[in-house]
């Protein structure tokens, strides 16, 4: 028995060594750690519980029959982090270059579909030379099963993708499946095809590393939502990422216990607001006042920084948070922002996460290059999103809510359970001084009346009475009170019912 036991043990350690330790140091020596090691950083200690360790590849071309390595180039199974449960799979590149055969693919759909079953998370760690050129066809079938699951999970189990390494080709298009892709800065990338590739159809050069690399994805291309320094950095914040979101559409958000008073009064919002309307202010601050122990976990904040999305607690539970920025264009909606803010949107719908929208936006973005690359079609999604979310919405105007913009920001209309303004807010369709400008065109040239009908303007729409007096507003509400106000809003609407009419799906612009 014992000598059983002790082939068992030396082949479990065979299989934990991968490729061999010279490819082990190989990944060392690039900055990037091995599968093993980054499970290890990512999942609470002891609690990985390792699946088809010993799954071999079944191709027999180009010299493969006699070239197997147990575990076929990826970890899988489950594990916890913070005492939740979450599957797992972790790229192997220390074997075939991680890269994707028929045997991989079935490990990874094995455990999509174990966390599909329990109403588990799936983070998936990425490091991989594509498709396993060697197999052909039958990776690329591997491929599909990925994604098809992919799809059949998205929005009844939360996606993780950490992109530690190269992702290319077909890769891709598992993690942008995902609900949220992280990356890593100078050690990955993704693209579609690769910069030799581009050189030769394009005649563009670019490395790889301005072509998909972390910056790229987080900053130009909004493909990923966040990026970080090295591994460690990567799996750390994913483990405090994790801890806001929920297992899965069966399960209510995790509750993190605090300290922090609900009822805590913020004095120093009441001077938040600048005197100039047209002055800037950061709605960080704003959003940090009134989250759980000023705790934010801010989701692409370098893509389209007009508008301000991620999670905060409030008495412990998760609350997705979207906020029009001021100090970046003004905060005015546009293509970038409608597409980041209404894919956040529909994720906190899919999972029952309440959304709190704080507004201050000057309308939609004018220009030629807006509306030739659609801004109808991709403001309408933000428009539409916010409109077929049923999970409890509360919306505070600090500042401007100006035009369409307006509707679109959780407004009443759109099914907004508590919209409450700030004394600052002004609600209109325009700004006094466009608005006067079109309906008093024709003094143009009388600056006195012009002056004297914009003050009238103002002073009829910069406040946010006359929403008030319709009953679009629900109430005009202290600054410093709305951490107090938002907290007792989410205890009342934490049994919310609503449900959409039945339908096959949806048809959101795309
Ligand atoms: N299929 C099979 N083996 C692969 C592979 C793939 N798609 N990609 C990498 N490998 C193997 C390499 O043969 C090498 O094996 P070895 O250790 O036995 O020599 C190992 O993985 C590491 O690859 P290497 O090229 O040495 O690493 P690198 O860091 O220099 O480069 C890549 C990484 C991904 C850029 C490079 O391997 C590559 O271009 N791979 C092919 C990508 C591709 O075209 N995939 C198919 C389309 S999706």
């Amino acid at each position: 028995m014992q000598k059983t036991i002790d082939e068992l043990e030396a082949k479990r350690e065979q299989a934990r060594m991968g490729g061999g330790q010279k490819r082990i140091d190989a990944q060392h020596k690039k900055g990037r750690l091995t599968a093993r090691e980054r499970l290890t950083v990512l999942l609470d200690e002891g609690s990985f519980e390792e699946l088809d360790m010993f799954v071999e590849h079944n191709c027999t071309d180009f010299g493969m029959a006699d070239n197997k390595v147990p575990g076929d180039g990826v970890v899988t199974g489950s594990g916890t982090i913070n005492g939740r449960l979450t599957y797992v799979f972790a790229q192997d590149f220390t074997v075939f270059g991680g890269s994707l055969s028929e045997r991989h693919a079935e490990k990874i759909c094995k455990i999509m579909d174990a966390a599909m079953k329990v109403g588990a998370p799936v983070i998936g760690l990425n490091d991989s030379g594509g498709a396993r050129i060697q197999e052909g066809v039958a990776s690329l079938g591997g491929y599909a099963e990925v994604f098809q699951r992919n799809v059949l999970a998205s929005g009844v189990v939360p996606q993780l993708s950490l992109i530690m390494g190269p992702c290319a080709g077909g890769a891709v298009y598992s993690p942008a499946m995902t609900d949220f892709i992280f990356m890593v800065e100078d050690t990955s990338y993704m693209f579609v095809t690769g910069p030799d590739v581009v050189k030769t159809v394009t005649n563009e050069e670019v490395t790889q590393e301005e072509l998909g690399g972390a910056i790229t994805h987080t900053q130009k291309s909004g493909v990923a939502d966040a990026a970080f320094e090295n591994d460690i950095d990567a799996l750390l914040a994913t483990r405090e990422f994790f801890s806001y979101l929920p297992s899965s559409n069966r399960h209510e958000v995790p509750e993190v216990p605090t300290d922090d008073p609900w009822d805590r009064l913020e004095d120093s919002l009441d001077s938040v607001i600048p005197p100039n309307a047209n002055q800037p202010y950061d709605m960080h601050e704003v959003i940090r006042k009134v989250a759980d122990e000023g705790r934010f976990f801010e989701l692409q904040p370098k893509h389209a920084a007009n508008i301000i999305v991620g999670f905060c607690r409030i008495e412990g539970k998760t609350v997705g948070v979207v906020a029009n920025q001021p100090m970046v264009l003004a905060g005015v909606l546009d293509i970038n922002s409608s597409k980041k803010a209404a894919r956040f949107v529909r994720f906190c719908d899919a999972f029952e996460i309440p959304i709190l929208t704080f507004v201050d936006v000057p309308g939609f973005l004018p220009g030629v290059g807006q509306e030739h690359n659609g801004i109808i079609k991709h403001g309408a999604k933000l428009l539409f999103a916010y409109a077929e979310a049923t999970v409890p919405k509360i919306t505070v105007i600090t500042r401007k809510a100006y035009g369409g913009a307006y509707d679109v920001m959780a407004s009443k209309h759109l099914r907004g359970d508590l919209n409450y303004a700030w004394p600052t807010a002004e609600i209109a369709v325009m700004g006094a001084k466009g608005a006067v400008e079109i309906i008093f065109r024709k003094d143009a040239d009388d600056p006195e009346k012009i002056a004297a009908k914009t003050r009238e303007y103002e002073d009829r729409f910069a406040n946010p009475f006359v929403a008030a007096s319709k009953g679009f507003i629900d109430e005009v509400i202290m600054p410093h009170s709305t951490r107090k106000r938002v907290a007792l809003g989410l205890r009342k609407l934490r049994d919310k019912q609503l449900e959409n009419p039945w339908k096959k799906h949806d048809n959101i612009p795309l």
